[in-house]
């Protein structure tokens, strides 16, 4: 009788083993899956992108050849991307917010838009490894330079950022006396420090630059936000894409690694700031 009891624990032992056996099944089927995006991509000779073109010098409109165009650092990137697979880009340009929605929702194949790679965010999509790092920084109007000098002087003061943005967050957490105002596209916002309907906007450094290079009376506040680790900028993929994500880590790497996306970063501020002129 022990006997028997003893067989059948290493029986149903091994039947667990089974079981386990199959559960890596599974997990290498998903994996197939996800391998299967990658290849869907190549196959549709199509890769859709979803981006929100109020960033420069990351993604802005311009006219090229007459024409309205996206271009930016981030344009440049998946241009270099898309010639890698061998594919053609099919942009979206929507607000920022509903863009990482219909990213969730699988509707794109990938965000590229200036994309900062939180904790938060990671609960419900992918990464790729980061490609840039940025800070925050305060524009206000050129007049208000000496009246906003810190965090505390903008005390029950309107502050803008973008929705959905983490800078939504920097304002709840940072300026805490302060009425955080959200706009869907940030050139609203911009016109709004302009008129003085806020009194300022947290907006990250290069973007920050671009704006107040084409405004002329508006001016960078010397007011210091802190920065968290997770601010980097990273492509954001829908969950499942693993296969995706490997490759573009791969191609993001080679990039990096030649200098390319300083390069991009420098060549669309030019481009931007010509644009204002
Ligand atoms: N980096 C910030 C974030 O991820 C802002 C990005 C906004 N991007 C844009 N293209 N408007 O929340």
């Amino acid at each position: 009788m022990k006997k028997f009891i003893k067989w059948s624990v290493i029986l149903g032992g091994v039947f667990l083993l089974g079981a386990c056996g199959s559960g890596a099944t599974t997990g290498t089927s998903s994996s197939q899956k996800s391998e299967g995006k990658l290849a869907a991509i190549k196959k549709a000779g199509v890769l859709k992108v979803g981006t929100s073109a109020d960033f420069p010098p990351f993604e802005f409109h311009t006219m090229v050849d007459g024409k309205d165009t996206i271009v930016g650092a981030d344009v440049d990137m998946v241009n270099a991307i898309a010639e890698e697979l061998g594919v053609k880009v099919q942009w979206s340009d929507t607000e920022f917010d509903p863009m990482l929605a219909s990213l969730q929702q699988g509707n794109l194949d990938m965000g590229v838009s200036g994309i900062s790679a939180t904790e938060e965010r990671k609960q419900n999509m992918l990464f790729t490894d980061n490609y840039y790092a940025p800070k925050q920084n305060v524009v206000v109007k050129k007049d208000n330079l000496d009246k906003y000098t810190n965090i505390a002087s903008l005390a029950g003061k309107k502050v803008g950022a973008q929705k959905g943005s983490i800078q939504e967050g920097i304002v709840k957490d940072q300026f805490t006396d302060s009425q955080l105002v959200s706009v869907g596209k940030i050139p609203s916002l911009v016109v709004e420090v302009k008129q003085g309907s806020i009194d300022a906007l947290v907006l990250e450094d290069k973007i920050a630059e671009s704006y107040v290079a084409q405004n002329a009376d508006l001016a960078l506040a010397d007011i210091e936000v802190t920065s968290s680790d997770d601010e980097s900028y990273a492509i954001a993929l829908p969950k499942g894409s693993e296969d995706l994500q490997a490759e573009l880590n791969k191609i993001l790497a080679k990039l990096t690694e030649e200098d390319k996306i300083d390069e991009f970063v420098e060549k669309n501020t030019a481009l931007a700031n010509e644009q204002a002129k």
